[in-house]
C-alpha cells in the first residue's frame, strides 16, 4: 500500500500529469480507445494477491493507477476490499464502501476538479476516461453457500443505477467486468469441504458446479445490462469483459501459460488446496488459530496468491487480453493517450 512518502510523491505527480491540460486530446483510431485517465470502482479482486491489478493491467499502455494516500482520497482508485453492490450485514470481510459509496467518492472528487478548473475544461477528462467497474462478486460470495438468484436479482438494478450515475457525471467509456471462476478458488474449494459429500458437485476442472451456476447467472445479467446500457444511454460505450471465459481458457490451457497449479493457493495453511484454516493468507485463520502459513517458491506458477486473489502472472495475462480487445464485447483495443502537461507542474 501507499505508505512511504516516495509513493505519495509519485501519486501526486501522476495525479498532476493526468489532470493537466492535454495538448492533444484523443488519438483514437476506429476500433481503438486511448483513455486519458482510469477510474476504478471495484472490490479486492482489482488488487492482486501480490500486485495491483490496474498496475499490471495498464502500465504497459502508460495509464497511471493512483492511490489512496492513507488519510483521504487523492486517489482515482475508489475500490475497497470486501466491497459489495448492496450493503451486507454481519460479514467480517465486508466494507461499507459499497458501489454507490464509491460512486459518491468519485462525484466528490469530480466536484473538486470542476470547481478548480471549470466545467468546460474538465469535461473531456471524464469523457475520455475509462471507468473500470468490477463489482458484485462479493454480493455472491457473502451469500454463499445458500445464495440463490435473489441476491443477484437485487444486485443488478443497483449496478445499473451506479453506472447511470457515472454516465450523468460524464462517463462515456465503461469497462464492465463479469465475475471470474470463483467456483474454482482454493478458498471456496476448502470451505465447501465441510459439507457432506454429494451436497455440492464438482466439474471436470475441479470447480464447484453450484457456485459456477450462480456466477453464470450473474454474468448473463451483467452481459445483458452491458448491452442495454449502451442502447439506453446515448454516447455510452460499455465494454463487457468476459473475465469468466478468459479465466476458463487459461485454466484449461494452463501449461501453455506456465502455470502448474490452478486449484491450490500459493500462500496458505496446507492441505489439499493449501487453504487449511479457511483464512486468507496473512489474515487470522477463522477456524484454526494455530495454522501457520507458507508461501510457495514461485507465485507465477499459481493462479491465486492467497486462495482468492490472483497472482501478478495471472493478471498480466488478463491484462494482455483486455489491451488486445480479447474477451471484450464490443472489442476495442486500448492504447496510450497523448496527454502532455502544459508548462511546469
Ligand atoms: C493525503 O492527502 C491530503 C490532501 O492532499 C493531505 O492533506 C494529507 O496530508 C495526505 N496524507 C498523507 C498521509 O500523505
Ligand atoms: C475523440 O474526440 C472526438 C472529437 O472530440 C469525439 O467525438 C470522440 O468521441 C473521441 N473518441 C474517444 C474514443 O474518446
Ligand atoms: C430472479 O429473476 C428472474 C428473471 O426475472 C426470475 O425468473 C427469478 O424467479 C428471480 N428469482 C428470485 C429468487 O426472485
Ligand atoms: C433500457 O431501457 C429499457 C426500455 O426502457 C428498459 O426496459 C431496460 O430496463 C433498460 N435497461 C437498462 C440497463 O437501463
Ligand atoms: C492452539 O495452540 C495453543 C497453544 O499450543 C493450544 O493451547 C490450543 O489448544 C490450540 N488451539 C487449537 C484450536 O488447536
Amino acid at each position: 500500500m501507499a505508505s512511504s512518502s516516495t509513493t505519495f510523491a509519485i501519486a501526486t505527480l501522476l495525479f498532476a500529469a493526468l489532470f493537466a491540460p492535454a495538448k492533444s486530446a484523443n488519438q483514437s483510431s476506429p476500433g481503438s480507445f486511448c483513455p486519458t485517465a482510469l477510474f476504478t470502482f471495484a472490490d479486492s479482486l482489482s488488487d492482486g494477491g501480490n500486485r495491483d491489478i490496474e498496475e499490471a493491467r495498464f502500465d504497459n499502455i502508460g495509464i497511471p493507477s493512483l492511490e489512496f494516500n492513507g488519510t483521504e482520497f487523492v486517489s482515482l482508485d475508489f475500490a475497497y476490499a470486501g466491497a459489495t453492490v448492496l450493503q451486507v450485514e454481519n460479514q467480517p470481510f465486508s466494507s461499507p464502501h459499497i458501489f454507490s459509496a464509491q460512486v459518491d467518492d468519485f462525484v466528490r472528487h469530480q466536484q473538486t476538479v470542476v470547481a478548480r478548473n471549470g466545467r468546460e475544461q474538465s469535461e473531456p477528462w471524464y469523457e475520455n476516461a475509462l471507468f473500470y467497474v468490477e463489482i458484485g462478486g462479493d454480493d455472491i460470495n457473502f451469500a454463499l453457500p445458500l445464495g440463490t438468484d435473489t441476491v443477484i436479482n437485487h444486485t443488478i438494478p443497483a449496478v445499473i443505477q451506479g453506472i447511470a450515475t457515472l454516465y450523468n457525471h460524464g462517463a462515456r467509456h465503461v469497462l464492465l467486468f463479469n465475475m471470474p471462476r470463483a467456483d474454482c478458488s482454493p478458498n471456496y474449494l476448502q470451505a465447501f469441504q465441510q459439507y457432506p459429500a454429494g451436497t455440492f458437485h464438482y466439474d471436470n476442472d475441479g470447480c464447484i458446479v453450484e457456485v459456477g451456476q450462480l456466477i453464470s447467472y450473474f454474468n448473463s445479467n451483467i452481459q445483458r445490462l452491458a448491452t442495454e446500457l449502451a442502447q439506453n444511454y446515448t454516447g455510452l460505450n460499455v465494454y463487457y469483459s468476459d473475465w469468466f471465459a478468459a479465466n476458463t481458457y487459461v485454466m484449461e490451457n494452463m501449461n501453455q501459460y506456465g502455470f502448474t497449479n490452478a486449484l491450490q493457493s500459493c500462500c496458505g495453511g496446507g492441505g489439499k488446496f493449501n487453504c487449511n484454516g479457511d483464512g486468507l493468507c496473512g489474515c487470522a485463520p477463522l477456524n484454526e488459530p494455530n495454522v501457520t502459513y507458507t508461501v510457495c517458491n514461485d507465485p507465477s506458477q499459481y493462479f491465486t496468491f492467497d486462495g482468492i486473489h490472483y497472482t501478478q502472472h495471472f493478471y498480466q495475462i488478463m491484462s494482455d487480453f483486455i489491451i488486445a480487445g480479447q474477451y471484450l464485447t464490443p472489442s476495442v483495443k486500448l492504447c496510450k493517450a497523448v496527454n502532455e502537461p502544459e508548462g511546469p507542474l
